[in-house]
């Protein structure tokens, strides 16, 4: 069972639904995004799963707090994903929620096959479970004070009947895997923090008693326990293809070729996901692509603390007139893998300075020049005509996408767009059409369209609103959502074709707001 070349699967990890989302889980989902965008353009076939963790004592306590269902507080939450996510642009292919019917049946069919495997035993279990985590503890992952080092909370004992899962069973397996498939864990220093969990391996719970959590999967034939919500968590990137009753659309896409996760979040999916998978004898995924954590002013992002930014609010802040600013600083203020720190600052900054000024006066100037000396239509170039974007740096920015090093790759398209605003500057334009040089005015015109309609294209995944607006003021024609990566060399401006000098793409960012969270 291997996926046709052309498909692609990307998923992200589906989120707890018991609060609405932030600019951390807004980070997971744009990366997530800006792949599927990527690879789409390269032609692969992709489907991209996200959705929402709904099940487990964590949502079931929160649902009682506010005095409804489990059902009902998860549908809201749901919900609320759904519009944050629309309103960021995110082009899912199936927004999953583990509450839906068809995953349930995913998760009793995978249960069954453990099962059958003999990789699913009962036995009694005493120990602590934290539900912040949704995991079982042990006194020596805790503070010296007994808390989770997490959430700063206390542990619940817990004494239980329960179903264990033999996971020591697939210790050696993973090990094996993951030496011999560099590409697993990435990015790679987080393959040796695997290796030594792997090291202390137990075999873990996956199941709780029903008097204990309700709100979950039953356990087939065995209604007083409820399935272990990671089981059920991680079942989902099954459910969304439609294992097992679709097995045409799963056998197109598993495995999956990468799983965006967070890096709070490895050990479940570099060690449980793929002995669950080992048992099951599905093929595990690619790649587990685990990124960093993003804090607001170096603090982390927690209702307690009171420091909640939302996508939503940033938008409002800074009265901006689409989310591609968000998205851009999002993938570019950090490496790949690493932590981040968002604040207003340099949210404005940055964004001021790479797409209001460097890229957005590009496109004004030149389209400006363009309306005075040629109509407005892309002129007719000599032969000497000059290419901003060499083969090499097109080659390493497609290379920087596929290995998902998003501000590498922007940066090298930025310094496509310095260079073009530093052409502009040395030939002057203004000058060859004063001296009558039409020639040489029109080559330098269309050096400068080809590079900015090129940046307009690799920017593409990241920006696809301020790319489609470059697309339409330059006079392309349609969605810049449909563009093929090989029309960045090979589909050069039609010579003649009419452009449409539009608004700005993006006004200057001009809040005076000095810490995250305080209003102008
Ligand atoms: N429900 C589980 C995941 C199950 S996947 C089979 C979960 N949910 S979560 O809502 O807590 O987190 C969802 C994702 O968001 C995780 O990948 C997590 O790392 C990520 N993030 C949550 N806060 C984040 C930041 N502040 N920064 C970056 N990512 C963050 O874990």
């Amino acid at each position: 069972m291997t996926a046709g070349n052309n498909a692609y699967y990307v998923t992200t990890a589906i989120y707890y639904a018991n609060a609405a989302p932030h600019i951390g889980h807004a980070y997971e989902v744009i990366a997530a995004d800006a792949i599927a965008r990527f690879h789409k353009m390269t032609g692969k076939n992709v489907f991209f799963l996200t959705g929402t963790d709904e099940h487990g004592i964590k949502v079931e306590k929160t649902a009682a707090r506010h005095g409804v269902s489990p059902q009902e507080y998860v549908n809201q939450i749901a919900q609320s994903f759904k519009e944050t996510w629309a309103f960021l642009n995110i082009g899912y292919s199936r927004f999953i929620r583990t509450s839906e019917p068809d995953h349930h049946q995913t998760v009793g069919a995978l249960w069954k096959l453990l099962l059958e495997q003999g990789d699913i035993y009962k036995a009694s279990y005493t120990g602590l479970y934290c539900a912040g985590c949704e995991t079982f503890t042990r006194q020596l992952d805790l503070t010296p004070e007994g808390l989770c080092p997490n959430h700063l909370t206390p542990p619940e004992p817990v004494e239980e009947e329960n179903y264990f899962f033999r996971l020591t069973k697939y210790k050696q397996q993973i090990m094996d895997h993951i030496e011999r498939n560099p590409d697993f864990i990435q990015p790679a220093f987080r393959r040796t923090e695997v290796l030594n969990q792997l090291e202390e391996l137990e075999d873990i719970s996956v199941s709780r008693a029903k008097r204990s959590v309700s709100w979950g999967i039953p356990v087939p034939d065995d209604p007083e326990q409820v399935i272990y919500v990671w089981i059920d968590a991680l079942s989902n990137y099954l459910t969304g293809l439609g294992w097992p009753n679709h097995p045409q659309q799963f056998e197109q896409f598993w495995p999956a070729n990468v799983h965006v996760i967070g890096k709070d979040i490895l050990r479940f999916h570099a060690i449980y996901w793929p002995a669950m998978l080992m048992a099951a004898k599905l093929p595990l995924p690619k790649t587990v692509l685990v990124h960093g954590f993003i804090t607001v002013s170096d603090t982390k992002i927690s209702k307690s603390i009171g420091n909640v930014v939302t996508p939503e609010d940033l938008a409002k802040r800074f009265e901006l007139p689409h989310v591609d600013p968000i998205r851009y600083y999002m993938l570019t203020s950090c490496v790949f893998g690493q932590d981040g720190s968002y604040t207003d600052e340099e949210f404005k900054n940055k964004i001021n300075a790479d797409l209001a000024n460097n890229l957005g006066n590009l496109l004004n100037r030149t389209l400006n020049m363009l309306n005075k000396y040629f109509d407005g239509q892309i002129p007719r170039y000599g032969k000497e005509m000059i290419t901003l974007l060499d083969g090499d740096t097109l080659n390493e920015i497609r290379e920087h996408y596929s290995h998902f090093q998003f501000n590498e790759a922007v940066q090298k398209t930025m310094s496509l767009v310095d260079q073009a605003n530093k052409y502009v500057n040395d030939q002057e334009p203004w000058t060859l059409h004063k001296e009558g040089n039409l020639e040489q005015l029109a080559n330098v015109m269309y050096t400068v369209l080809e590079a900015v309609r090129q940046a307009a294209l690799l920017l593409a995944p990241i920006t696809p609103t301020i790319s489609q607006n470059i697309w339409e003021q330059l006079g392309c024609m349609g969605n810049i959502e449909e563009a093929d990566w090989r029309w960045i060399q090979g589909l050069p401006l039609p010579v003649g074709q009419k452009t449409h000098l539009g608004s700005p793409i993006l006004p200057r960012l001009e809040s005076e707001i000095v810490g995250a969270g305080k209003k102008k």
